[in-house]
């Protein structure tokens, strides 16, 4: 993305430069107005060394050159305000182009997201809500405030939502919703099997790669359900309906009742589902000297085989394949043996495949293989959806 980052003159102007700092670390282009009051709470300079670029304040001011309102508002295909002072709310609402900022957002046709920073009083206002509503009329996203310790001491809503969220909103609305009606049920992270309430059997799945499938896929406008293990800590958007589990067999419940539910449109079982589980479980913790040094276990109900086999019909069902070596041929007999549209084959190890480490990854269909560019998860949670949605209608 290309982004006009708008800074607003409230103490919250501080959190403006982690904004722009994982704007840039997410690899887009950011360039900073600020309003005047902004920059007594933040030095220009700070903005400067983040983005690279100079920054603008004054109507004429021209960090671009000549023109750089309009420049800036051609340039940009995405602009956030952040944060929004009630005083800056009510001249965007009002159309008075006062200095850069408003300039900017008067020049600009896209999407603008717009995260108001204030005491509460101040928000609850009749006036600051009729200049929001004004604002979203006019198309703009509106996101917050938070809840939370206010600049006064107080307790109450006004303060500007984290950075991360910010980034995820700017996302969002610059994100085409190409899945927008899709149901998708996805699983993600590793099972618990616990032989007594302290001890169980598990691997070292962190639910990475599910929670950015999920993620995206509700960016993108479909509506998802992820099912995961007591693994996943990630955070995951407030508009996912997430449903925690803890065994395969709690897991194959879950997701079964979705599937018909829904109904869903797709499943995609990235979830590391514990292959076995102790045949006896025990109530109460066995203590050392007792515990038998061979414990018995029972193989689990496969859970992406079970959907396959009631939901093939009208659900396109995707898997993943995860090998230490063989992965493509592998991945080409767990599809077919599984009864799966498409298999995700990755590259397991020590040091890759699972958490953030290295990723390598081929998408094996019937149409055949290929190699999924990027090398990272959040590329190949890209690409795997772009396969669900020209496959999604016509399976
Ligand atoms: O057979 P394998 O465990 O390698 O297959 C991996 C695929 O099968 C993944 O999509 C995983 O979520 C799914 N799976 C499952 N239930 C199991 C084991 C694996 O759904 N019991």
């Amino acid at each position: 993305m290309r982004v006009v980052v708008g800074v607003g003159g409230g103490i919250a102007a501080y959190k403006a430069c982690e904004l722009v700092s994982r704007l840039i670390q997410k690899g887009h282009q950011v360039r900073v107005v600020m309003t005047p009051k902004a920059a007594q709470f933040v030095a220009p300079l700070t903005f400067r060394a983040l983005t690279g670029s100079p920054v603008g304040i004054a109507s004429e001011d021209e960090p671009e050159g000549p023109l750089s309102h309009v420049r800036l508002a051609h340039w940009a295909n995405a602009m956030i305000v952040a944060p929004a002072t009630a005083e800056l709310i009510a001249r965007l609402a009002q159309g008075i182009a006062s200095d850069l900022l408003s300039l900017v957002y008067l020049g600009f046709r896209g999407p603008v997201v717009v995260a108001p920073a204030m005491e509460a009083e101040m928000w609850t206002h009749p006036a600051t809500q009729r200049n929001i509503a004004r604002l979203r009329a006019d198309g703009a996203v509106i996101v917050g405030p938070a809840e939370g310790r206010l600049a006064s001491g107080a307790w109450g809503r006004g303060r500007l939502v984290e950075p991360e969220q910010l980034v995820e909103a700017l996302e969002d609305a610059t994100q085409v919703k190409d899945l927008a009606g899709v149901n998708i049920v996805v699983t993600a992270g590793a099972t618990w099997e616990f032989f007594d309430p302290v001890r169980l059997l598990t691997n070292p799945s962190t639910g990475l790669m599910g929670a950015l499938i999920a993620r995206l896929a509700a960016q993108r406008g479909a509506r998802v359900a992820l099912v995961h293990g007591p693994s996943l800590t990630f955070s995951v958007r407030d508009d996912l309906q997430r449903y925690p589990v803890v065994s395969a067999e709690d897991m194959l419940a879950r997701v079964d009742q979705l599937m018909a539910a829904l109904p869903a449109d797709v499943f995609i079982g990235a979830a590391a589902v514990s292959d076995f589980r102790p045949a006896h479980p025990l109530g109460q913790k066995a203590h050392k000297d007792e515990v038998e040094l061979t414990w018995a276990v029972l193989p689990n109900p496969d859970i992406i085989q079970t959907m396959a086999e009631r939901y093939r019909h009208r659900t396109l069902i995707v898997g993943f394949a995860a090998e230490t070596d063989n992965v493509v041929e592998s991945a080409k007999v767990k599809r077919e043996r599984k009864g799966l549209h498409a298999v995700v084959a990755n590259l397991v190890g020590r040091d890759r495949g699972f958490g953030a480490g290295a990723h390598q990854a081929w998408l094996v269909s019937e149409e055949g293989e290929t190699p999924i560019p990027g090398n990272s998860k959040e590329a190949t949670a890209a690409f795997l959806l772009d396969w669900v949605r020209d496959h999604v209608r016509c399976h």
